[in-house]
């Protein structure tokens, strides 16, 4: 049973009954409730319709991680187990899978782990598999020479290589003086995410999405902040293609905090050119959305996701929103339809936090809605640090990263002057004095047998052969040298 409270008669409540063909948008001012609700959607989503559940970014606060416990407002729970009709205890501890990226500089000593419910699995990449297009998330765009340069590493190696022969085959293919070098591949070097394609490490996506019953949750805690979309963009990219192509179950909801972080970017004030080409890839991916892979983005502006995605959402839920223009722009379309009157127009400026419009592209009028609070445990601003104190204290356990490392650093080395190596022998065996070739005779006008007699190479029928004198083999016992 989905939670939702049903606070007065003019509010009604809300339960997902249909799958999602499109995505759900949620807009509101700071701190009005979007992020909550977002948990709260797809908790519905996974409880009730068998969605598969990716948290695919938890913006600046890592908001993710709290996934992990089950929802710690007991007295709320109370309070609402006597005003409503639940048939369930609410908070709920589910199994949460932490996806983290290895990143050797900042990935601690251990992480999480509660047996049967959550499991923090540490992952690499292949380093077959990243294009110069999957690059450019941490370079924004490139020169022709950087793309040049990678592609020719791509065709040189091969799936045993790791990130370890990336400094000699830059060297190689003349790169070292190029930004690829120098903002990519030395620092992905220094971090090791890149392995070779039999690694053990190597992130399982069509594994992770078969473990349903699992919420995913993509942790970029310990993640420098430069490569963070490129990591993101790596993982929605095979997703939303896996979807695509049927190659994982359908019904996947991806969620994403904080997405003004990317759609603002249509903004000329927003510079960084790589945010600019993560929100083209990324709007994208999400024109897949009746292939399987649903995304729920919570923005505090609908100005942020203007013209891209017009005509892509299943589902907009709105807030508390204060700013005219901000109000203009997200009721625009309800109001033209008539789904939406002006009364409840204004009535968007005095929402209580959890309280929001509903337009779902299925219903002929928005629906005003009180959203419970999720099942699990979400970020709070009085909450410390999640890992110097938090799983701690709440009598967690913690899984140790020192062999994921061992293993890592091992296959690394082992790599790592391959290439080197090969240049050596090659420039080695340029600066041997070469024997020199028997010369070619030259056809001999004297030469007896005519011309389709086939000459031995370099025999000349002109040079006299002195007569060869006899081989004397000594005999073992003629021997009294020594074997010194
Ligand atoms: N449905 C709800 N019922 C009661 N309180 C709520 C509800 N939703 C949110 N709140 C309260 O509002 C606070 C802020 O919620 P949330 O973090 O979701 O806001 P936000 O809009 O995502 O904020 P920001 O813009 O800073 O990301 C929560 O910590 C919670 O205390
Ligand atoms: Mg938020």
């Amino acid at each position: 049973m989905v939670l939702r409270y049903v606070k007065k008669s003019t509010i009604q409540s809300w339960y997902p009954t249909i799958d999602l063909e499109g995505h759900i948008f949620i807009y509101g001012k700071l701190g009005s409730g979007k992020s909550v609700t977002g948990r709260n959607i797809v908790e519905a989503y996974h409880d009730n319709r068998g969605y598969k559940a990716w948290d695919l970014y938890g913006g600046e606060r890592h908001e993710g991680i709290y996934w992990v416990f089950p929802s710690q407002d007991k007295t709320y729970w109370e309070r609402m187990r006597a005003v409503g009709n639940f048939d369930e205890e609410a908070p709920k501890q589910y199994k949460i899978n932490l996806l983290y990226p290895y990143f050797a500089s900042l990935l601690p000593k251990k992480l999480p782990f509660k047996a049967g419910y959550v499991t923090s699995k540490v992952f690499t990449i292949p380093l077959k598999e990243v294009t110069i297009e999957d690059i450019k998330c941490v370079l924004g765009t490139t020169s022709d020479t950087s793309g040049y340069v990678w592609n020719e590493i791509a065709n040189k190696v091969n799936k045993k290589d790791t990130c370890a022969v990336l400094e000699d085959l830059t060297k190689k293919f003349g790169g070292t003086n190029t930004l690829l070098n120098k903002n990519f591949i030395i620092p992905i070097m220094r971090e090791k995410f890149l392995m070779n394609d039999g690694c053990s490490t190597n992130l399982d996506l069509k594994a992770e999405a078969d473990d349903r019953e699992a919420i995913t949750v993509l942790c970029l805690d310990f993640v420098p902040e430069k490569f963070h979309l490129f990591v993101m963009d790596y993982i929605i990219k095979r997703l939303t293609t896996m979807a695509k192509d049927g190659k994982i179950r359908k019904k996947n909801l991806g969620f994403i905090r904080e997405g003004a972080t990317f759609f603002r970017a249509d903004d000329e004030t927003v510079t960084d050119e790589k945010i600019k080409i993560f929100r083209a890839k990324l709007s994208s991916y999400m024109r897949y959305s009746r292939s399987g892979f649903n995304f729920i983005v919570d923005c505090q502006s609908p100005n942020e996701t203007k013209g891209i995605l017009s005509g892509a959402d299943d589902m907009t839920i709105l807030f508390k929103i204060t700013s005219p223009a901000d109000k203009e722009m997200a009721t625009e379309l309800y109001r033209k339809e008539k789904r939406m009157r002006p009364d409840q127009i204004s009535d968007l400026s005095f929402l209580e936090k959890g309280e929001a419009y509903i337009c779902s592209t299925n219903l002929r009028s928005v629906q005003k809605v009180k959203f419970v609070l999720p099942r699990s445990c979400y970020w709070k601003k009085e909450y410390p640090n999640f890992y110097k104190y938090h799983w701690d204290k709440m009598g967690g356990d913690w899984k140790s990263t020192a062999t994921i490392k061992e293993e890592i650093d091992t296959l690394f080395d082992t790599n790592k002057d391959k290439y080197e190596a090969e240049a050596n022998a090659k420039k080695k065996n340029r600066g041997k004095i070469k024997e020199p070739e028997a010369p070619i005779a030259k056809p001999n006008p004297d030469f007896p047998f005519g011309e389709n007699f086939e000459q031995v190479k370099g025999a000349n029928p002109t040079v006299i052969v002195e007569n060869e004198k006899p081989i004397k083999y000594q005999s073992i016992l003629d021997f009294n040298g020594s074997y010194d």
